[in-house]
């Protein structure tokens, strides 16, 4: 049985946050936008430089993709370095491992100079398949691993409690608590004189002589430069709504696994559903976390990605023991590279995204990146990960399917639905229905009332789906998700769904 509760292994086992909401207008070197890995390990960077920084957060620190992830932190990210080969050159792809390389090292570091108790240890990651096409697939990969000097190897039968055709493993790569880790960061930022705000969304950035302004509901925060690290950016110069999407993964944490599993494994992404798993001891328990069913955001809003989850697991791995259920989403590049540098067509604003669900080393990459940026330093990852670049061959497939994605959204404003009657919705349910030739996202509260909010997400107008599995309203176009009640849970969109107030309201 599956717990009815949605909540992560990391968010169920570590305190709540409590730093202030920002209520009157203060000015400091750096704002950092965003309070997840990539917001806190810059300003971490930044502070250690000596500047001065604030980090504004919507919500409270450590609770949106990044206290919701599976954080493997490996620099083997499935089949990556042959097709950076293949896209981006030999030398390119030689670059994002060192860099990977770089920020597993880099993040033990920071864990043992600070004194940081997250869990932290080592273990190999392997990349499995099921099939043969998987099999040439691993080959390919550990060829062009070698060729840039990755310490890839072979493994013919990996120790997985099922057979596989083989796996490409990566020694010395790494794991963590990430609410520990986070927690404990913002600690220390904010002993070292930075500052923390939360339940403080920025909803925009404007320019003031040299500095930049981010504005929130409060007040204005002002600073020489601002780095937009929100995960899917709010603050969009270079289009990233269109050069990105959003995509949600499913995950669950499982005790007393009989499994034994020493490694962290992900299958390739051929032919199969994925299914991802690593060993966690938590309060002296081994666990397991396990992931899969990756999808885009509002894409289906009637399936049972738990539950087909744990049945993929059950066959695998056998019989979970499951304690905590979770999702989240990432945002995904065109053309699988993160976007990590300078805004496009702004002054002294930065941007972080497109991790592709591999931001545990991206998240201390962009600290480096962004921190030597705004100091003037040399750094030879810039051009690769240059949010300017645009590589057509590779972003191709993807900017196919955005194309019909964003198109077949578009038209469903047009669509009729059905005439909305209250008997036909279910307690705790949802629905968009024409009432009053307005789109209108209906929901039955779990009393028997009905709350009735605009269905055209604030973000670009697309229509929202109501997502029965997880009780959200969640937008197709660019992974906007906003509660039942129209609250924002996750961006692009920095306002909530307007309520509508009709007289239908009071008679159902
Ligand atoms: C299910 C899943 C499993 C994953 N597993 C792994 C893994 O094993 N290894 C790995 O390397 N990567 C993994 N990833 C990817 C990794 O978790 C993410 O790339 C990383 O956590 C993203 O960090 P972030 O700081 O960019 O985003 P977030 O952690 O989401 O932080 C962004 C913050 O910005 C805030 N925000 C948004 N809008 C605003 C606004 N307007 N104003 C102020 N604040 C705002 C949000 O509230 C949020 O707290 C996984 C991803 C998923 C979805
Ligand atoms: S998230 Fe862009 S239109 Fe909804």
């Amino acid at each position: 049985m599956l717990p009815k509760k949605i909540q992560s292994l990391w968010m169920a086992t570590t305190p709540a946050t409590d730093y202030p909401e920002l209520q009157s207008g203060i000015e400091v070197d750096v704002v950092v936008v965003g309070g997840g890995l990539a917001g806190l390990n810059t300003a971490y960077f930044l502070m250690r430089e000596g500047l001065k920084v604030a980090v504004v957060e919507a919500s409270y620190i450590g609770t949106g993709t990044s206290g919701n992830t599976t954080a493997k932190i490996t620099s083997l990210h499935n089949l990556k370095y042959n097709y950076l080969k293949k896209y981006f050159g030999l030398a390119k792809a030689k670059i994002y491992g060192e860099s990977n390389e770089w920020a597993i090292s880099k993040l033990e570091e920071i864990i043992k100079t600070e004194e940081i108790d997250c869990d932290f240890g080592r273990l190999s990651s392997y990349v499995y398949t099921f099939t043969e096409s998987g099999l040439q697939g691993i080959k390919e990969e550990i060829k062009a691993c070698q060729e840039i000097g990755l310490p890839a190897s072979f493994i013919e039968k990996p120790e997985t409690p099922f057979p596989s055709k083989g796996a490409i493993c990566f020694k010395n790569q790494a794991y963590f608590h990430p609410r520990k880790y986070i927690l404990a960061l913002a600690e220390r930022i904010q002993k070292r004189g930075g500052y923390i705000f939360e339940r403080s969304r920025a909803s925009s950035i404007k320019q003031a002589g040299d500095k930049q302004v981010v504005v929130t509901d409060k007040a204005e925060i002002r600073g020489k430069h601002v780095v937009v690290a929100t995960n899917f950016p709010f603050f969009d110069k270079g289009f990233f709504f269109a050069r990105t999407y959003q995509s949600r993964s499913y995950v669950f944490s499982s005790v007393g696994t009989k499994n034994n599993i020493k490694g962290m494994f992900i299958n390739t992404d051929l032919e199969d559903k994925k299914l991802s798993f690593r060993p966690h001891k938590i309060r002296n328990k081994e666990s397991m976390i396990i992931g899969g069913e990756g999808h885009v955001v509002g894409e289906d809003g009637e399936e049972n990605h738990y539950a087909d989850l744990e049945k993929l697991a059950n066959e695998k791995l056998g019989p979970q023991d499951v304690e905590f259920i979770w999702s989240a989403q990432d945002s995904m590049s065109m053309d699988r590279m993160p976007f990590i540098g300078k805004m496009p067509m702004a002054k002294n604003i930065y941007v972080v995204t497109g991790f592709g669900k591999w931001g545990m080393t991206h998240s201390v990459i962009c600290a480096k990146i962004i921190t030597d940026l705004i100091l003037g330093k040399e750094n030879s990852w810039v051009k690769l990960y240059d949010p300017s670049r645009f590589n057509l061959s590779a972003s191709w497939p993807e900017i196919k399917n955005s194309i019909l994605r964003t198109f077949k959204n578009y038209m469903r404003k047009f669509e009729k639905k059905k005439e909305f009657n209250a008997k036909d919705l279910s307690i705790g349910e949802g629905m968009v229905a024409d009432i009053k030739n307005q789109k209108t996202a209906v929901y039955k509260t779990e009393e028997g009332q009905i709350q009735m909010h605009s269905a055209v997400c604030t973000h670009m107008g697309c229509i929202v789906n109501w997502n029965s599995e997880e009780k959200t309203w969640d937008c197709p176009c660019h992974g906007s998700r906003f509660t039942p009640e129209g609250e924002i849970i996750n961006g692009p969109a920095t306002r909530s769904l307007p309520e509508i107030k009709t007289s239908r309201q009071a008679s159902v």
